[in-house]
């Protein structure tokens, strides 16, 4: 498979089974219980900074959304879930995920955008760790897996105490 083949579009409501899916696959269970899944569900997603990667022949094999979140005075963008199809890993199409989901985050103004993942893939797309304790989480998270991406100067700062969706926020 070439990644020429796939293409990437702002994610849509027909894309939501095939998404669904590939969160199942890719997470199982378990998904429901994870902290950033409980900051989800406060609300909805905003599907005009998530993404899908599609192939040539329209089945979706990766996705990752973006929620508007609030922590104190702060606001940002919490990706996730991102997720890849296993048969069509270690070509880019995560990375080109993130970074489309950042350049579209760039473009709505929040100024910063948060998740909780691993380092070693993140820090290369220009996540750092979170000072431990800045933002506290609905749930236990690694201290280590609390990563944040500055768009704006001044924005992870801002963020401080509970995380949750914006749509919670007092
Ligand atoms: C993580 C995931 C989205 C990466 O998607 P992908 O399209 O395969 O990623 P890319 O092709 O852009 O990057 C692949 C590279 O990242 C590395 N990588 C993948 N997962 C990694 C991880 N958790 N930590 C560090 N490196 C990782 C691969 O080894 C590969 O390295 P290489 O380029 O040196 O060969 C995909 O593996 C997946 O769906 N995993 C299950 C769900 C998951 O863990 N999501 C992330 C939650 S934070």
């Amino acid at each position: 498979m070439s990644t020429t083949d796939i293409v990437y579009l702002p994610e849509d409501p027909a894309h939501d089974p095939a998404i669904e899916e590939i969160n199942a696959e890719a997470f199982g269970p378990g998904r429901y219980t994870r902290a950033a899944y409980r900051i989800r569900e406060g609300g909805p997603h905003d599907a005009a900074l998530s993404f899908v990667a599609v192939t040539a022949a329209g089945e979706v094999v990766g996705s990752v959304r973006m929620t508007h979140v609030s922590a104190g005075a702060g606001s940002a963008l919490l990706l996730g879930p991102l997720a890849v199809r296993p048969q069509f890993k270690n070509v880019g199409i995560g990375r080109r995920l993130v970074k489309l989901a950042i350049e579209a985050a760039a473009a709505a103004g929040p100024g910063a955008v948060l998740l909780v993942g691993d380092a070693p893939y993140y820090g290369p797309l220009g996540f750092a760790r979170l000072p431990p304790g800045q933002i506290v989480m609905p749930g236990p998270v690694d201290p280590h897996r609390m990563l944040g991406l500055e768009l704006a100067e001044g924005a992870l700062a801002k963020l401080a105490g509970p995380l949750v969706h914006r749509d919670m926020a007092a």
